[in-house]
């Protein structure tokens, strides 16, 4: 069992002092309100939350949990400490840590006098970058130690929900544990041996960079809830039925699917039943902010791809994977076409492959559309991706087609190869001639 120091005792120090005391580890909160270390010294919560008072007093009585204001000695009697401040807004919406950065320098003074090696592990909600530029440089400057050396740092974020934290604390989705240092990795997993969740060790930036993800997705299904609730509501739908029924769906709606980071949307349903939503929006008088971006966003995808390309300065372009996704010939509203006709529009030379798409064989709508978007599209169609590849300077992975996975080996050095899909999860491949759109 731990001793374990946790600094704030607002909603995530204080669930956690207590929580973590339940489980038999010695806990030490400290907190710059006296009034706070005055409640918990007395077996009390410092706030309101469901379960938290008896956990406080069992965990009082049993000599587990106390509190202070001494800084410097409650890092002198535990083995790790907790950083659980508030890190509110500034006005102009920009992160405040000057309340971490104060903890810092409290926890770096101490660890200057002390000889034991110790871990910090942050649990306050910080943008990336922040462990690694903030929170290291004040420890070390403060201590005159190193990290990873003479201390370890994680960062492990909460996602605890105000009204049912006990229980999301039992009971997590998963636990992350942020850090470049296997042993204070090691020291903050111990932790958590209790819990019945995976436990998810990652770099400190992408663990700083779930939360954000998390919490800007929660936002995103409320305001996405409201504002089919919004249009619903204007013709006498019952928008929970709705939404009751949209959640039953675990395979496309609720699901991984659909959340890959890559490339643009198209086809010949989302853009089109996007705009057509829109359009009845408007007319019921509804103007709903976050389904009017979706587009405006789709197109920025495109945009960036085109940018990818043109700083490359190369003319020569070979895309492998035309249609919207691989396995269907559907051309209609393919990003990868909008693509293609702006790079012709810019002079760029192309070789198109794609194996689902013979020109022969497009039917209906389907060819009208390539036919008005591209006349000369036949002109530019290979037959295989070795034609492609044969005369490019650039190759563009459009889909995920299965034979476009070895493209990578099948390059030549001089190539630069720019994926849009992810044919590759071995982000150590990419360097200047292997570039991800947004990875
Ligand atoms: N509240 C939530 O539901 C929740 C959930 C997940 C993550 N978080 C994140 O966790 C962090 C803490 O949130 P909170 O809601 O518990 O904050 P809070 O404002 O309720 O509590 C912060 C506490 O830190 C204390 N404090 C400030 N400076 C201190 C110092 N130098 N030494 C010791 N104590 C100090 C304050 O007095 C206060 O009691 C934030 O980054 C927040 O974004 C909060």
């Amino acid at each position: 069992m731990a001793n374990i120091s946790i600094f704030g005792l607002g909603y995530v120090g204080a669930v956690s002092a207590a929580a973590l005391a339940d489980n038999g580890h010695r806990v030490i909160g400290v907190d710059v309100n006296p009034t706070k270390v005055e409640m918990i010294n007395a077996g009390r919560s410092p706030i309101i939350e469901a379960g938290l008072p008896e956990l406080m007093q069992k965990g009082a009585e049993a000599g587990r949990i106390c509190a202070t204001v001494d800084s410097y000695q409650a890092v002198f009697d535990t083995d790790l400490s907790i950083i659980c401040v508030g890190t509110p807004s500034h006005a102009n919406g920009s992160l405040n840590l000057s309340y971490v950065q104060r903890v810092c320098q409290q926890i770096g003074a101490a660890l200057a006098d002390k000889s034991a090696y110790h871990v910090v592990i942050a649990r306050s909600t910080m943008l990336p970058g922040s462990t690694e530029e903030l929170v290291i440089p004040i420890l070390e400057e403060t201590s005159g130690k190193q990290a990873g050396r003479d201390f370890g740092v994680c960062f492990n974020p909460e996602f605890l929900r105000e009204g049912s934290s006990i229980k999301d604390f039992y009971d997590p989705p998963f636990t992350v544990i942020g850090s470049d240092d296997e042993r204070a990795a090691a020291v903050a997993s111990e932790l958590y041996a209790m819990l019945d969740a995976p436990l998810l060790t990652v770099p400190l930036k992408t663990a700083e960079m779930v939360k954000y993800a998390c919490n800007a997705f929660h936002a995103l299904k409320v305001t996405f809830a409201n504002e089919i609730g919004n249009i619903c509501k204007q013709q006498n739908i019952d928008s929970h039925q709705v939404m009751d029924i949209f959640c039953q769906d675990t395979k496309l709606n609720i699901s991984p699917y659909y959340l890959k980071p890559g490339f643009a949307f198209g086809g010949s349903c989302l853009p089109k039943d996007l705009r057509a939503l829109l359009y009845h929006a408007r007319q019921l008088d509804q103007e709903p902010p976050v389904l009017q971006a979706v587009l405006r966003s789709n197109r920025q995808q495109v945009d960036k791809a085109y940018q990818l390309i043109r700083r490359t300065r190369h003319k020569r372009v070979g895309v492998l994977g035309f249609s919207f996704k691989a396995g269907t010939d559907d051309l209609r509203e393919s990003p990868m076409v909008e693509l293609v006709e702006r790079l012709i529009g810019k002079g760029y030379q192309l070789r198109v492959y794609d194996r689902n798409v013979s020109l022969a064989n497009l039917q209906g709508a389907n060819r009208a559309y390539i036919e008005k978007e591209i006349p000369h599209i036949a002109s530019l169609m290979c037959d295989s991706v070795e034609d492609v590849l044969a005369d490019c300077e650039v190759v563009v992975v459009g889909n995920g087609a299965p034979e476009f996975r070895q493209v990578l080996d099948q390059v030549r050095p001089e190539q630069i190869v720019i994926d849009l899909i992810r044919i590759s999860d071995e982000t150590g491949h990419l360097n200047g001639h292997y570039n991800g759109i947004c990875w």
